[in-house]
């Protein structure tokens, strides 16, 4: 897998968010995102998952020599964020399972949803609604459903918001897991989880 962005520049109503951001990323390669509050770090997460458009520049997603294009881009990616939203009145269980039938290309293999309840610890509350969980179970839950698929790219914006110490050595045991084959890319203003990473873009150093 790989991942290009090319001259990516970001406008909202004409005001510049960031210019001319370019990388690019292969397999087994991690990428941070820093910069201050407001410096575009989640609009360019979005941009990356095909969530927002940029105002200039291209993005490629490249996978076993195919470019892959439009909602198969969702397919092969894995987003952990403060603004994806889920289902209150759903069970955890059934959060994952509605979430991951949206992605349509892959079937999860038999016990994967269970599996990935068990490794995110929430496998003795999976069956109680959302909203009896606490943040950081919630935040517990977007990793499940980041990685039930085994994403080519997972990406992590804010990636440890409301988690313990337990929480924590959950998501550094999935950062190395997913650094050893794939693309991982974090947003983060904590420049201990910016180490985590091999590259670096800081945003907001232009003005
Ligand atoms: N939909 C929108 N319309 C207009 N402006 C927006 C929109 N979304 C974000 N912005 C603006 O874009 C800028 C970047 O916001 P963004 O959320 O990407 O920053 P961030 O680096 O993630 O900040 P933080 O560290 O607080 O999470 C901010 O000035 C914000 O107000
Ligand atoms: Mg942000």
């Amino acid at each position: 897998m790989t991942l290009a962005l090319n001259g990516v520049t970001k406008e909202f109503n004409r005001r510049s968010i960031f210019r001319d951001v370019s990388f690019s990323l292969g397999s087994g390669e991690s990428l941070a995102i820093t910069g201050r509050n407001g410096s575009g770090k989640s609009t360019l997460v979005k941009i990356v998952c095909g969530l927002l458009s940029p105002t200039r520049g291209t993005i490629e997603y490249v996978h076993d020599g195919k470019m892959i294009e439009g909602e198969d881009v969702r397919n092969h990616i894995g987003l952990v964020s403060p603004y994806l939203q889920l289902y209150d009145e759903f069970s955890g269980m059934e959060n994952l399972e509605l979430l991951s039938a949206i992605r349509s290309d892959r079937t999860l293999e038999d016990g994967r949803i269970d599996e990935v309840l068990n490794d995110v610890g929430l496998w003795e509350r999976r069956k109680d609604l959302l909203r009896t969980y606490s943040s950081g179970m919630k935040q517990r839950l977007k990793y499940a459903f980041a990685v039930v698929h085994r994403p080519d790219i997972l990406i992590l914006d804010e990636p440890t918001s409301n988690l313990d110490k337990d929480g924590i050595e959950m998501v550094t045991r999935r950062v190395r897991e997913q650094q050893k084959s794939a693309i991982l890319i974090v947003a983060t203003n904590d420049a201990d989880e910016a180490t985590w990473c091999s590259k670096k873009v800081e945003l907001g150093t232009h003005r």
